[in-house]
Formats: C-alpha cells, structure tokens, sequence
C-alpha cells in the first residue's frame, strides 16, 4: 500500500522503518486539533502495516514539538465544548494510548524544540534519542497552566522526582545531554547524526525476534505498577502466551543455537533470527 497523506503529517516507509513526521514546521510543530486527528488514524493503520517494523517519531524544520497550539488548540476550542472535547480526546488517544500500545518498536527522534505537551509522546515511545542541542522545556508555568493531561504523571514516571519538581516548577530548559541525565531520553548525539543513531537502532531491533521484543516492552512498562506476587504470576502468563504464539520460541532456536551447534554467544552478538520460521 501506497503511504498515506496527511495535511498536518508525513509518512516515509523504508526498509522496515517508518518515519512518521509532524509537519507543520512554520508552527514548529505546534499541535493542533488537525494534527491529533491525523496522528490518531496514521498510527491506528500502521499498528497493522506489514511494512512499520520500527516506528521512528521525528519533527520536520527546526522543532520536534513546541507542545499543544496555544492558538488553535486551546483558544481556539474555548467557546466550543464539542470540537475541545474531540481535539482532547485525539490528543490523548494517540500520544499515549496508541503510541503506549504500538504493537513494535518506537522510537522518539528528538531536534530542535521539545516543549509542554511534547512530554506525553516523548515518554510514551520505547526509547528516545535526542540531539545534544535540542531543547526541552515545561513552558507551562509562564501560561499560567500547569503541565496537564498526563504530562505531570509522565514526568514522575520518567524522570528522577527532583528533577521534575525543578523542571516543572521554574520552566527552565535543559538540553540533550541533561535529558540523558535525568533519565528523559537514552543517548544524546551531534544533531548532524540524529537520524543515522536512530536508524542504527531501528535496525538493530528489526534484526530481533518482532514477539519477543514486543512481549517485553508490554511487560516492562505493565510489571511497574505491580507488587512482586502480581509481577510474578503477570510474567509467567505472559512468557506462556509468547511460547503459544510464537513458532521460533517454542523451538527453542535461540538455545538451540547456543547450547547443541555452539554458533551463538549472547555476550559476543545478536541471536541470529531464523528467517525460515
Ligand atoms: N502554539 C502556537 N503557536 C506556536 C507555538 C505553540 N505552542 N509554538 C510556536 N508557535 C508559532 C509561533 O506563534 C509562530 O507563529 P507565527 O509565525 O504565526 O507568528 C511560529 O510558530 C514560529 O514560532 P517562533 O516563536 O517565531 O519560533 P522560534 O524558533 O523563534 O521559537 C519556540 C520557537 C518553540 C522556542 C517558541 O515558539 C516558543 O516558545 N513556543 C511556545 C512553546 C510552548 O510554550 N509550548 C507549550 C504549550 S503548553
């Protein structure tokens, strides 16, 4: 299928790795309602493309996000109780709900400006890479709002809770290499590189088991809202349902190749997959 256009969006389909772009550059990637309604049916197909192995999220032009459209998403909505309700309901769907639930690999590809509601899509992808000059900032506070739909709760999730209370209280920003730091995103590289880091680690994850990979991600953010006998009995029927599901795991490829033909060692390489399965 031929990829599919967007007013406020753009699609690339290359290789196993889609690059889904916010695209309104002039705005620096302002959200608007057009935007979230996009974001939201973009990323219900490509739950299910054959093609979308690893979803990278970028920015077009100079900035990832600058958060929600002060302009046309919240002023523009005040008067109007039915288009606020949808352009809140989209917005929440797709930066947490459907990103959280995304079926494979996201990865957050960060540039230029990460403000406000920024945070909620930034923390729902897997794993984040940013620029070491980019800049992240919790503008709320000059608006006279507080960091709302889920971007307070996402801030204490992620970050180290004093750092949180910093962030959100003064407004400050920070760049990449401080998002490292405080456990926002995983790396910070030259700006210049961003895309190729973020390739590489597409790649790396197209080369692993899809089921594994996706069972583990599942289990990892699911295991943390749990107490131990609750993990414990989650992580078993979960392992049970990856051995059902899954030919290659069931075969026991991966120990196979360790334990009888000795071609594998997990400290010196990835596992090889087995194409034919
Ligand atoms: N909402 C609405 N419009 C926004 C916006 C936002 N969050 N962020 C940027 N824009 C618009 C600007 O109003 C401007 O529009 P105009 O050309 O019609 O005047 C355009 O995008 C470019 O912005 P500008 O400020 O000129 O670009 P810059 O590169 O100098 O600065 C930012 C970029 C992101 C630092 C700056 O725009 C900014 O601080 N934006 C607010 C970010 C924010 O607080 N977001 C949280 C919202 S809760």
């Amino acid at each position: 299928m031929a990829d599919k256009t967007y007013e406020n969006i753009l699609i690339e389909r290359e290789g196993g790795i889609t690059f889904l772009w916010l695209n309104r550059p002039d705005k620096r990637n302002a959200m608007s309602p057009g935007l979230h309604a996009d974001m939201d049916d973009a990323l219900t197909w490509l739950a299910t493309d054959k093609q979308t192995k690893v979803l990278v999220l970028g920015g077009k032009g100079e900035a990832w996000c600058a958060g929600q459209d002060l302009r046309l998403y919240f002023r523009g909505t005040q008067d109007n109780p039915e288009a606020r309700h949808k352009a809140n309901s989209d917005s929440h769907s797709w930066r947490w709900e459907r990103l959280t639930s995304f079926p494979k690999p996201t990865i957050a590809m960060v540039h230029g400006f990460a403000f406000g509601g920024a945070f909620t899509q930034l923390c729902a992808c897997d794993f984040a890479i940013a620029a070491e000059d980019a800049t992240f900032g919790l503008s709320e506070v000059n608006w006279g709002i507080i960091p709302g739909g889920l971007v307070s709760w996402n801030l204490t999730d992620m970050m180290m809770p004093r750092h949180a209370m910093y962030y959100a209280v003064t407004g400050d920003t920070f760049d990449g290499k401080r998002a490292v730091e405080i456990g926002l995103v995983n790396f910070a590289v030259p700006k210049a590189k961003l895309r190729e880091e973020a390739t590489k680690l597409a790649e790396k994850l197209i080369k692993l088991n899809p089921n594994v990979v996706r069972y583990t991600k599942e289990a990892i953010r699911a295991v943390r809202n749990m107490d131990d006998k609750q993990a414990r009995d989650y992580l078993k029927s979960k392992q049970d349902s990856l051995v059902r599901n899954d030919k290659e795991i069931r075969e026991q490829h991966g120990m196979k190749q360790f334990l009888d033909e000795k071609s594998y060692r997990p400290g010196l390489g990835p596992f090889r997959k087995v194409e034919s399965v």
